[in-house]
C-alpha cells in the first residue's frame, strides 16, 4: 500500500511571519494523520515554518529551485539552500512556472535530477490545458512530460519521487476533474512509469491529483486506485485543510 501524500501549495501567499503563525495553528490539526503531509511554502518562509514544524510529522517543501549548486544566477535558489533551510520536498514544473516563467520539460528534468541528488523529494507536475484535452492529446502529453522529467533518473531514485497530475483547466478554477478523469490519467502515468522502470517500481511511486481539490471532493479523488493524495492550492490556505488531510 502506498502511503498517501497531501501537500499544500501555498503559492505566493503569506509573509514569513504570517506563514509561521498559520503553520503553528494548522500543525496541531494536521499532525499524526497517518499520511505524509507537506506545506510547500514561499522560499523565505521555509526557515520559520520548518522551525515551527520541528518535532511533528508535517514536512516543509519549496515551490521551485535551480539545478546548479551556486554561482551567478541572480534571484535563484539552489537545492542545497532549500535543504539547509529545512525543506525536504520541492515542487518542480508547476504549470504556473511553465506558463509564466518559461519552464520547459528539459529544465524540469535537470531540476528533478538535482533535487534527488541533494536528498530533496521532487513533486513533479504534469498536466494538460483544456484545449489539449479537447483535442484528445492528454495522455500523449503527460506521457511525454513524464518521459522527459525522468531522463537519467535511476529506478532506485525514481521510487522516491512524487508525480502530481494537475490538469491546468482545473487549477484555481473551482472546476475539478471528475474522479474518473483524474484516475484515467493517473493510471496512464503509472503505466508510463512501468514502461520506464518496471511494475514493482511504478507501484511504489506516488501520484497526486491537483486542481481545485477541496474538502468536498478529496475523499472521492484520493480513494481512486491510482491517486495517492493531492497537491492542494487555494484550500491549503485555510484551516479546513485539516478536512482534506483527514479525507
Ligand atoms: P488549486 O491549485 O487547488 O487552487 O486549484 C492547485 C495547484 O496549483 O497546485
Amino acid at each position: 500500500m502506498r502511503k498517501k501524500i497531501i501537500a499544500g501549495n501555498w503559492k505566493m501567499n503569506k509573509t514569513p511571519r504570517e506563514a509561521a503563525e498559520f503553520a503553528a495553528k494548522l500543525k496541531n490539526k494536521v499532525k499524526n494523520s497517518g499520511h505524509d503531509v507537506v506545506f510547500c511554502v514561499p522560499a523565505v518562509c521555509i526557515l520559520p515554518v520548518a522551525d515551527i514544524l520541528m518535532g511533528t510529522d508535517v514536512a516543509v517543501g519549496a515551490q521551485n529551485m535551480h539545478w546548479e549548486d551556486s554561482g551567478a544566477f541572480t534571484g535563484e535558489i539552489s537545492a542545497k539552500m532549500l535543504k539547509d533551510a529545512g525543506a525536504s520536498y520541492v515542487v518542480i514544473g508547476h504549470s504556473e512556472r511553465r506558463e509564466y516563467f518559461g519552464e520547459t520539460d528539459a529544465g524540469v528534468n535537470k531540476k528533478a535530477v538535482k533535487a534527488i541528488a541533494e536528498g530533496l523529494t521532487p513533486i513533479i507536475c504534469v498536466g494538460e490545458t483544456l484545449e489539449q484535452r479537447w483535442e484528445n492529446r492528454t495522455i500523449g502529453l503527460v506521457r511525454r512530460q513524464v518521459g522527459v522529467a525522468y531522463k537519467g533518473v535511476s529506478a532506485g531514485d525514481a521510487q522516491k519521487t512524487v508525480v502530481a497530475y494537475e490538469p491546468i483547466w482545473a487549477i484555481g478554477t473551482g472546476v475539478t476533474a471528475t474522479s474518473a478523469q483524474a484516475e484515467e490519467v493517473c493510471a496512464a502515468i503509472r503505466a508510463m512509469l512501468c514502461e520506464l522502470y518496471g511494475d514493482p517500481v511504478s507501484q511504489q511511486i506516488r501520484i497526486q491529483y491537483g486542481g481545485s481539490v477541496s474538502e468536498k471532493n478529496a475523499s472521492e479523488l484520493f480513494r481512486m486506485p491510482n491517486i495517492d493524495g493531492g497537491l492542494v492550492g487555494g484550500a491549503s490556505l485555510k484551516m479546513d485543510f485539516e478536512k482534506i488531510v483527514f479525507f
